[in-house]
């Protein structure tokens, strides 16, 4: 373990990013957060949870036969009691000395219903017992279905990327419902560290509205609001994180921020001074009006 950052904890961070909408920047967090961990110095796996593999995709142009996610959850379906640990399945060669990476493709679909008939939901955390990572992250697919599922149970803790749109409230709530059933069924030690803002459009009162609609209903939001780039796009097509190919960048050094907070906070719900919001909903209600003044 290179351990050289002073952060470094003794046990693993261990981070879903949720939510069950697409296209909210699961797989952007996930991406950029992990390079960032890596980066930090911390040894990190990120973990593709998803069929469509965007995360694999976004760190590498090519696939990894023979060791990604299906072929864990294929030996788990059989008698190969021996490979049944998922860290015979990453993949080092993502770009970052301290990134691994376990892969995922369109092959996880076929297995859905296996693994659900045979009751495999707790492999991954299985798969995951007597790591030596320090970080590990989850991107999941945007679903509540099995992968998703596998993902809570294996993690400690949440993270909801929120895109400011209508439905985003309602997302929220159906988010911590479903934590809370994974909570009470799987995983006790289950928490939500908070709500991202992502593609926020500073000085637009909707997304002021619905920040503070979060923070009304209990949630911690999460500071900096990441804005909006094309670079994002980009920096997926070039299979380079964000953070590493474009550091300076806007949407990089708000990834940054949040990043440093978040590994800086203690795991918890009720949230830390520097990042969180919401405990009494004032400081963030503040925030969001701020925000709404400065709308043209
Ligand atoms: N802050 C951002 N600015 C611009 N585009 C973004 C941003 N975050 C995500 N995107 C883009 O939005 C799309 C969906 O993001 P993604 O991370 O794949 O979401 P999810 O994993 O939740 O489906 C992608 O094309 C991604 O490049
Ligand atoms: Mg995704």
């Amino acid at each position: 373990m290179s351990g050289s950052s002073s952060e470094t904890r003794a046990e693993p961070r261990m981070i879903v990013v949720y939510n069950q909408k697409g296209g909210v920047g699961k797989t952007t967090l996930a991406v950029n957060l992990a390079a960032l961990s890596a980066l930090s110095g911390r040894r990190t796996l990120l973990v593709d949870s998803d069929p469509q593999g965007n995360s694999t995709c976004s760190l590498r142009k090519e696939a990894v036969p023979g060791r990604n996610l299906s072929d864990f959850y294929e030996s788990c379906l059989g008698l190969n009691l021996f490979r049944q640990s998922l860290l015979e399945y990453v993949t080092t060669d993502t770009g970052l000395e301290n990134l691994h990476l376990v892969a995922a493709d369109r092959s996880l679909e076929d297995l859905r219903n296996k693994l659900e008939n045979k009751h495999k939901i707790h492999k991954l955390r299985d798969g995951l017992r007597n790591t030596s990572y320090d970080a590990i992250f989850f991107d999941p697919p945007p679903a509540n279905d099995f992968f998703a599922l596998a993902c809570l149970i294996a993690a400690k803790e949440v993270l909801v990327p929120i895109d400011c749109d209508t439905f985003s409230v309602r997302a929220a709530r159906d988010i911590k419902q479903m934590v809370d059933e994974v909570r009470a069924d799987h995983n006790p030690h289950l928490v939500v560290s908070g709500m991202i803002m992502n593609q926020y459009q500073k000085g637009a009162k909707h997304g002021a509205a619905i920040v503070r609609e979060l923070v009304e209903g209990g949630f911690n939001v999460l500071e900096p609001f990441i804005p909006s780039s094309v670079r994002v796009r980009e920096s997926h097509s070039e299979a380079i994180p964000l953070v590493v190919g474009h550091p300076d960048h806007a949407v990089s050094l708000a990834m940054k921020a949040l990043y440093k907070g978040l590994m800086a906070a203690p795991l918890s719900e009720k949230g830390s001074a520097a990042v969180r919001r919401g405990a009494t909903g004032a400081r963030a209600t503040v925030k969001a009006s701020r925000f709404e003044r400065e709308a043209p």
